[in-house]
């Protein structure tokens, strides 16, 4: 597996040529500092990347504590335990799952093995935007169609643009929106799509919501590849862990062009632990949807657009550019996420802790009612109108 040896750049990775960026695994924190410079301080809120603030569980602490004087042995039996663990809990073949650092990894190699210029990669609008900059490594050409009306991904559309596709992603909940795609629709994509093309779903952000799992459709042996991280709910994003969970003929593709190396141990002893701590995923949870949904009742109150989200992301509609927005929101030490080119009056907007979210709700009360000394064109005041977000 590839490894930085210098840490990253916000001006290194804007200094990135597309050829360049296509020969990088993109992440999220790449993506989030390139769009504006993330200070490292303890006063600012950092709610632009999707992380989780309460970090590792306990659970996972006392066992990264444990295994550090461990430290000096590759101990790649550990590895082992974690794919045993996971592939027990959910009903797989051990020999179907394989661990990287994050998925990040899994998501670059799957563009790589399964996209060409004769094999396009098929994804939805707005969406997670590293597939696309690793389709420019094969030169794929890569097809964006827009969500449905219901922020779903509109998989009927997504296979007739793309009689061609080498591979369709499919992030659900999807980030930026948080928004589900029925199972019944990833199932009408994985039985109807061109024959010989990949469905990746990435489940990055599943534990959020209660939508089912896609593992059903790699159990009963299709042409799909899921992908899960330790990042979000886990609260490991820093500490780096995740699946690739398919058929072992595609995990090889996978493989293939990924190498192969140890994981850094503290990641999968602190992976291993959280998974067999039963009450972490639905505890968290629980704490995700008590934030969101008070930050949707504050919003209620007072008057902004926003779309629902299942996730612990959803992306608010500001009614202007979303840029001088975050700018201005930047001024307040609030720092929010990115916009997309399709719905540039939205910012995403990461859930953070409950008292996160009260500075998040007053630094853009100053913001939106120009109060601030950056302050942006008055807008209108609370109370008006909740409008349609543009679909
Ligand atoms: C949709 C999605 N997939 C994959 C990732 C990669 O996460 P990681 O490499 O930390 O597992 C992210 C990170 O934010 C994401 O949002």
């Amino acid at each position: 597996m590839l490894s930085r040896t210098s840490p990253f750049s916000r001006r290194s990775f804007l200094q990135l040529s597309a050829a360049a960026a296509a020969f990088q695994i993109v992440t999220e924190p790449m993506l989030a500092a390139a769009a504006r410079r993330r200070p490292f301080s303890k006063d600012a809120v950092m709610i632009d990347s999707n992380e989780n603030p309460l970090g590792p569980s306990q659970s996972a602490r006392d066992a990264i504590s444990a295994i550090i004087p461990l430290g000096g042995r590759y101990l790649d039996t550990l590895t082992e335990d974690l794919v045993h663990t996971f592939a027990q809990q959910e009903g797989l073949n051990p020999d179907g799952v394989y661990v990287f650092p994050g998925s990040s990894p899994p998501l670059r190699f799957a563009v790589v093995a399964f996209t060409s210029p004769q094999k396009s990669y098929v994804t939805a609008d707005p969406g997670y935007e590293a597939g696309v900059m690793a389709a420019a490594h094969t030169e794929a050409r890569v097809i964006k169609v827009p969500l449905t009306k219901t922020y779903a991904h509109d998989v009927k559309a997504m296979i007739a643009a793309a009689p061609d596709a080498g591979l369709f992603y499919v992030c659900n909940p999807n980030n930026p929106t948080g928004t589900l795609t029925p199972h019944s629709d990833i199932e009408y994509l994985v039985e109807n799509k061109p024959k010989g093309s990949i469905v990746m779903v990435d489940e990055a952000y599943i534990h959020f919501c209660d939508a089912p799992s896609t593992l059903n459709f790699v159990k009963a042996g299709k042409d799909v590849v899921v992908l899960r991280t330790f990042s979000k709910t886990y609260g490991m994003a820093g500490l780096r862990c995740g699946f690739a969970i398919a058929r072992p003929d595609l995990l090889e593709k996978i493989t293939d062009r990924s190498g192969w190396n140890f994981m850094p141990v503290t990641a999968v002893a602190a992976a291993s632990a959280s998974l067999k701590e039963a009450s972490l995923v639905p505890e968290r949870k629980r704490i995700n949807a008590a934030v969101r949904q008070e930050t949707f009742q504050w919003l209620d109150r007072n008057g902004y657009s926003y779309i629902p989200s299942e996730s612990n992301c959803f992306l608010l509609d500001t009614k202007r550019p979303g840029k001088q927005v975050i700018d201005a929101m930047a001024q307040q030490n609030v720092f929010i996420g990115r916009i997309w080119p399709i719905m540039p009056t939205c910012v995403r907007i990461t859930v953070g802790t409950h008292d996160e979210m009260e500075k998040f709700q007053s630094a853009l009360q100053k913001v939106m009612r120009g109060t601030t000394a950056f302050s942006l064109p008055v807008a209108p005041g609370p109370g008006r109108k909740r409008r349609a977000l543009p679909s």
